[in-house]
């Protein structure tokens, strides 16, 4: 028999939230989602696709350095996981092998590296993937943040027919709602709800709930345009610091946070020391590969800590890093 259709738009998500996030990403990100479903955040739906879209031996492309709690989800789902290289522009499409069933990306703002994906190879990506039947997974995790920059089609916009397109409110609002979102073409979120059902979960409603009230009365725009105003302020700041100093930024166009490379392994791990000797914690570029490091340098954050800590911090950044 047909499940109850309470239990299927509870499996969904609350379609209050549903309708929310629709507005939220017309808004915010120019995707106008035909339909929406709930995750516990995108990482959880990483998971989830591998579990109910993917079998165990696919191939596949991962960004190379890149997000590794992606590349373990699938890995212990027993995909193969074949690393892309990234430079200036993003993720190389023509380097993706061409048996990868899948390929996971973050156009926005590349993780780590901090790259936009530029327009030519956001439409070869998309090309590629329908040429070969290969679903694309965009993360857009800190896709609301962009500073001094046109906006980019999402991938989700040029080709709805192979894009699962995934969202959250971890980094504009807080990792503790575990909500998140996905819009993809019919097949897959149909899987994702039969994988559902058949495991008994759901993403939490709590979060849901807690969101849709914060969109509701008009809260979420309002903090949307102060995170964006703030998170530009402090960008200004830091890269403005470094660029006086002469030392080389990449990557703060967009997103929260922006790396400085460096020559070798050697100088990353010193610096890294240092800084931590002093009170700083910096994020090395290393433990973002899933293969051996191809490029060396820190990335450095500035949502999560307050604008005082930041600007006490910059002078001593600065000695570090020069
Ligand atoms: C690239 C990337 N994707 C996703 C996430 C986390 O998203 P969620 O908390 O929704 O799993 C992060 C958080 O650091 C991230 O860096």
């Amino acid at each position: 028999a047909d499940p109850d259709p309470l239990v299927r738009a509870h499996r969904a998500g609350l379609p209050e939230y549903r309708a929310a996030v629709s507005e939220h990403l017309l808004r915010h990100r120019g995707l106008a989602a035909g339909s929406v479903l709930a995750t516990g955040g995108t990482t959880a739906a990483v998971v989830e696709l591998a579990a109910a879209v993917l079998e165990r031996g696919d191939v596949v492309a991962v960004e190379e350095p890149g997000y590794q709690r992606a590349v373990q989800a699938f890995r212990r789902a027993g995909m193969r996981v074949v690393g892309v290289p990234v430079d200036l522009e993003g993720l190389r499409p023509e380097a993706i092998p061409p048996d990868a069933r899948a390929v996971y990306c973050s156009p926005a703002h590349q993780y780590p590296m901090g790259s936009r994906l530029s327009a030519a190879r956001r439409v070869s990506l998309v090309e590629r993937a329908r040429a070969a039947s290969m679903l694309v997974i965009e993360d857009d995790y800190d896709g609301e943040l962009r500073f001094d920059v046109a906006p980019l089609p999402m991938l989700a916009s040029l080709a709805p027919d192979v894009v699962a397109h995934l969202g959250t409110t971890s980094k504009i609002l807080t990792p503790t709602l575990g909500a998140g979102w996905m819009v993809a073409p019919e097949a897959i979120t149909s899987a994702v709800l039969a994988y559902r059902d058949s495991t008994g979960t759901r993403p939490s409603p709590a979060g849901q709930r807690v969101l849709y009230e914060f969109a509701r009365n008009g809260d979420l725009g309002r903090h949307l345009r102060k995170l964006r105003r703030e998170m530009a302020e402090r960008r200004t700041l830091l890269a403005g610091a470094l660029a006086t100093a002469g030392i080389p930024v990449r990557g703060d166009d967009a997103g929260a946070h922006l790396v400085v490379p460096f020559s070798s392994a050697s100088v990353e791990a010193s610096v890294i020391a240092s800084a931590e000797r002093r009170g700083i914690r910096l994020d090395g570029l290393a433990r973002h590969f899933a293969g051996t490091p191809s490029a060396h340098g820190v990335a450095i954050g500035y949502a999560g800590c307050s604008r005082e800590a930041l600007v006490a911090a910059l002078p001593t950044l600065v000695s570090l890093l020069r």
